[in-house]
């Protein structure tokens, strides 16, 4: 949440499990959505909303695979997911997301990334970026071809 301070507009987190880090942002003041594939965790996360009394318009969860949906309407975004998919994350990302977009990732950093700050240290560390700065250190090289 120290990675999201002083941001506004709408999050997506991808893979959102039971829907903590979305009532943190919620409560923060973003839009979000919390993208989950286990149907559990979806429900769980829903049910908890409604116990919270949390309206859908700050949180929504979908059971949805974030691979096959647009990230393009957020300007935030968050990820707690395995080390092995972060170079393809990044990728769409990159060709996603909006320049004044922040991404976090939880534990995991992007591999070709530069970041802009980092917090925690060890399994706690999460790692923030602003799109814009990572497009033009990229060179503004279609991220594809630096791999
Ligand atoms: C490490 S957990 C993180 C959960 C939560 N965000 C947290 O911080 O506690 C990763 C979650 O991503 C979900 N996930 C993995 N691949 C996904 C996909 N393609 N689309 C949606 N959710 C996915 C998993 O089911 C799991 O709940």
């Amino acid at each position: 949440m120290k990675q999201l301070e002083g941001r506004t507009g709408r999050l997506a987190d991808l893979g959102s499990g039971d829907g903590r880090l979305v009532f943190a942002a919620s409560a923060a003041g973003l839009q979000c959505t919390g993208f989950e594939i286990n149907s559990i965790l979806v429900a769980y996360a829903r049910s908890k909303a409604r116990w919270k009394g949390v309206p859908s318009s700050q949180a929504t969860f979908v059971k949805k695979d974030f691979w096959k949906t647009d990230l393009s309407t957020y300007n935030n975004v968050t990820a707690f997911l395995a080390p092995g998919v972060m170079d393809l994350l990044g990728e769409k990302l990159l060709k996603e997301l909006p320049d004044d977009a922040r991404v976090i990732a939880c534990r995991f950093s992007f591999p070709n990334w530069t970041q802009h700050s980092s917090v925690g240290s060890g399994l706690d560390q999460t790692f923030a970026y602003d799109i814009s700065s990572v497009r033009s250190r990229l060179g503004n090289v279609p991220y594809s071809v630096m791999q």
